[in-house]
């Protein structure tokens, strides 16, 4: 057994000879080694695992561990890079749809006219809901229930009305619920709102584009022919655009883990959605807006600045476990701001958060920590201006979000791969007899 260690052991796809790089890993109990490759900026685990068995890395918070080999987005973190399929977030924010990009990140390819046509279409014809879930499921919430949570419920009782969703490994009925999943979460995160509010469901128009349906949805109240205005239809294309992925982070990791034991995707998504509900993930976009509310003006910024220097708080909207540079997203939010502000009448706090950014970005801690602006520092602004009240914002996220949770949840099936089950490492008492009640 011991004499398998003393050669090199290769698992994976490239082995040491091809690799021009590799690690040698040496276990100081036994003297025996084992060189692994280093591919695509990481080193198979499985050589680790067979020069020793039943010694686990610990790594609580995945802060090093990839947890799978991903094609759909690429994020280098240092200098601020972001690309879904090989596309920069930037071309994409200017020169796509949401929709076309939702197709990018799920086949690989942008699509040609026809694909196009036939894609919008189909998720066009899927936003209406059954109508149990507007007459039963949402009318036994809460009246004040947050539009987080109904949306969480609503997307894992979608399951219920397409029990064929199980059949995860068939093609068609994988894209059937992919399809169903993006039309629909507009649908039921629009009808959240309006329930969180008292006012009637409005039913989608399928003659309206993917945001401006959603807005009408939203926002309409008498005027059957509401139309959103295409520049707030416009930005809010764009904010799904850059909210469309973002590799393994949390709630992506929660959807390849439900989906790795092959829960169907409504269920698998319902678990992403609840994953980012937390204001470490997806809500830290509203936390912003109460952190901006309450300094209030510019006075109070060297104050607050001050606190967080003392680590009282957080700057929420700031800092990133990947970014180590400005969040690309950032930039493209900040530049649209102005153009939704035409429109809207500009959200008073934008001049509070500028401030409060040139401040940090001159500070030392905020420097040497390399935290800037993410993607939460400006999104809240422009929704709010927008009309969205605060709860709504974490919704409008999990819209976006939809197709990198399917292109990610449809990838991991597509590799086989295998249900998700890390290990621990004990730190709980060694083994010792129950003690009855009496004795206690
Ligand atoms: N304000 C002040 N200090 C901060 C902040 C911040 N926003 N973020 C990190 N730090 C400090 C942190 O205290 C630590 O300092 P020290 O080395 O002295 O202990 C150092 O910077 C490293 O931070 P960390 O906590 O190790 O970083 P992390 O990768 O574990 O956390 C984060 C990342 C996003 C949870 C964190 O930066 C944070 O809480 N930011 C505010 C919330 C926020 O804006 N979240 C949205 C993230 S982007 C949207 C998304 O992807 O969901």
């Amino acid at each position: 057994m011991a004499d398998m260690y003393s050669t090199i052991v290769v698992k994976g796809p490239q082995t040491v000879s091809e690799s021009t790089e590799s690690v040698t890993i040496t276990d100081n109990r036994t003297g025996q080694s084992v060189e692994v490759p280093i591919v695509d900026g990481g080193v198979d685990a499985s050589a680790w695992r067979d020069l020793m068995p039943g010694l686990w890395f610990l790594d609580p918070g995945f802060g090093v561990t990839a947890s799978a080999s991903s094609a759909i987005t690429e994020l280098d973190g240092a200098n601020g890079v972001l690309r879904y399929r090989g596309y920069p977030i930037e071309q994409l924010a200017e020169k796509s749809t949401f929709l076309e990009v939702a197709y990018l990140l799920l086949n690989g390819e942008l699509p040609n006219q026809q694909e196009l046509d036939t894609w919008t279409h189909d998720i066009t014809y899927h936003t209406f809901i059954h109508e149990n879930m507007r007459k039963r499921f949402y009318e036994g919430f809460h009246y004040d229930a947050h539009p987080m949570g109904m949306l969480v419920s609503a997307i894992a009782a979608l399951s219920t009305f397409y029990p064929e969703a199980k059949e995860v490994n068939d093609p068609h009925l994988r894209y059937k619920q992919i399809n169903r999943l993006i039309s629909k979460v507009p649908t039921l995160a629009a009808m959240a709102y309006r329930a969180s509010i008292g006012m009637p469901f409005v039913y989608p128009d399928n003659s309206m584009t993917y945001p401006a349906n959603f807005l009408s949805m939203m926002f309409q109240v008498a005027d059957p022919n509401f139309q959103a205005d295409p520049v707030l239809a416009k930005a809010m294309d764009v904010l799904f655009i850059i909210h469309g992925d973002h590799e393994q982070n949390c709630s992506t990791t929660a959807m390849r883990v439900v989906g790795s034991s092959l829960a169907d995707p409504y269920s698998a998504a319902a678990g992403a959605t609840a994953a980012l509900y937390g204001p470490r993930h997806g809500g830290a976009n509203e936390a912003v807006i109460h952190m901006l509310e309450e300094i209030g003006s510019y006075d109070n910024i060297p104050a607050f600045i001050e606190s967080v220097k003392a680590g009282d708080r957080k700057l929420m909207g700031f800092g990133h476990r990947v970014y180590k540079a400005y969040d690309p997203r950032a930039r493209i939010v900040k530049n649209h701001a102005d153009e939704v502000f035409k429109v809207t009448g500009k959200n008073p706090l934008i001049d509070i958060a500028l401030k409060l950014e040139e401040i940090a970005l001159e500070d030392e801690y905020f420097k040497s920590r390399n935290l800037y602006p993410n993607v939460d520092f400006y999104t809240g602004l422009i929704y709010q201006a927008m009309g969205f009240p605060l709860d709504m914002f974490t919704v409008l996220f999990a819209i976006g979000r939809m197709p990198g949770w399917l292109s990610h949840w449809q990838e991991s099936l597509e590799q086989g791969s295998k249900i998700s089950r890390p290990r621990q490492v004990y730190v709980g008492p060694a083994a010792r007899d129950y003690v009855s009640m009496s004795e206690r």
